[in-house]
């Protein structure tokens, strides 16, 4: 399903132009910034942050790079060629297809109508994508046709939910749960290298988890689809999952909220199973980094990725049960000092073993 010819033309545009903004001018940025000695040597990343953001709101690369960040994001959902638009001219067309296709394995999709989304979910307008993912049919799919051009995956050496499905998959699990899997990136990407395992996904967009069953009953692929808040993993029982997994979830949750996933998740691993989040923690770069990634949090609609940065994960990890955290930049391998030549965002992989209590016994105590 793809947008009409003159919204697709309007989306290499963006590209384009956004692929000038993570190159060509951020190297500007970068110099200009340099050339009035920002940061100072060894400068706090916080504090230093904040004074570039300070010194460069006059510099005409970093006011264009900043004013593109936010505005390609509004072109690109209600420009008069917009995705918005585009998607709500195929609602009919796109509820057709997610029917035909619910219709195929039905008992891989529940969309649990009585689950309830936390409020700060439904009132965030998540990526600038006014009204957010979860209300009308097309939502998946016009996320799907946004989503390369916000998180510009193509600047990544290896496409980084195939790169995680791989890693998970040398653990070699029987079962694993995917929470927050939007339109199947990671749990389809999972079902393809574990062919034999219980692959399952679970997330609030019931237009999402549509496409996602889609894709998945088009590929053949065998995945179990359904409504849960990352909050309880309600539906899930107790030590039901050897990995569970969650790319990109965390960032988009506040504080509390990623507490009580930590905790659910804790719950419904067998004692010994790992979790393995894929989010944005480790900035590399020191100060001109966490420039770079607080005002991308700013101006890209993602509230709660600051304050990600401010929980200590190690001790939040093991104050939810889990053991023997690992938390290392990703890609294996990648610089988790140096600022990256083009923009791009800090991956960082975010591992921990859960311990022999479980997280219901622990929550009962
Ligand atoms: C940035 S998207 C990432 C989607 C997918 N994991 C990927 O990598 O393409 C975040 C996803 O998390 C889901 N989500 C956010 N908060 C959630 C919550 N509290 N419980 C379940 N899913 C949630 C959103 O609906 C969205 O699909």
């Amino acid at each position: 399903m793809r947008p009409d010819y003159a919204t697709e033309v309007q989306q290499e545009l963006v590209l384009a132009v956004r692929r000038y903004w993570a190159g060509p001018l951020y190297g500007a940025v970068v110099e200009r910034a340099a050339r009035r000695g920002l940061p100072g040597p060894g400068e706090d990343p916080a504090a230093g942050a904040e004074r570039i953001e300070r010194e460069l709101a006059d510099d005409l690369a970093y006011q264009a790079f900043g004013w593109l960040e936010r505005n390609l994001q509004v072109v690109k959902y209600t420009g008069p060629r917009g995705l918005m638009k585009a998607g709500a001219r195929m609602a009919g067309e796109v509820t057709a297809e997610l029917d035909r296709a619910a219709a195929i394995c039905p008992d891989r999709l529940d969309l649990a109508p009585g689950v309830t989304a936390p409020g700060y979910y439904t009132e965030t307008d998540f990526h600038l994508m006014p009204g957010g993912i979860h209300s009308r049919d097309h939502d998946g799919l016009v996320y799907e046709w946004a989503a390369g051009s916000t998180t510009m995956m193509s600047n990544e050496a290896v496409e980084v939910h195939d790169g995680l499905a791989a890693h998970i998959a040398a653990l070699a699990p029987g079962r694993v749960l995917d929470v927050g899997c939007g339109f199947g990136r990671t749990v389809l990407a999972l079902a393809r290298v574990l062919p034999q395992a219980r692959i399952a996904g679970c997330d609030l967009s019931a237009p999402a988890l549509r496409l996602a069953h889609r894709h998945a009953v088009g590929e053949g692929l065998t995945v179990e689809l359904a409504r849960a808040r990352a909050e309880d993993l309600e539906r899930y029982a107790d030590g039901s999952f050897d990995v569970v997994t969650a790319t990109m979830l965390v960032h988009e949750m506040p504080p509390d909220s990623v507490r009580a996933f930590l905790r659910a998740a804790s719950r419904v691993l067998t004692p010994g199973g790992r979790l393995v989040v894929l989010d944005f923690y480790l900035i590399p770069g020191g100060a001109l980094g966490m420039f770079f990634h607080l005002g991308h949090a700013r101006r890209n609609g993602e509230p709660f990725m600051p304050a990600l940065l401010g929980l200590d994960l190690p001790a939040e990890l093991a104050g939810a049960g889990f053991a023997a955290a690992a938390i290392a930049p990703f890609p294996p391998g990648s610089d988790p000092d140096g600022l990256p030549g083009r923009w791009r965002l800090p991956w960082t992989l975010i591992e921990a073993t859960a311990g022999p209590d479980g997280g219901a016994d622990r929550d009962a105590a």
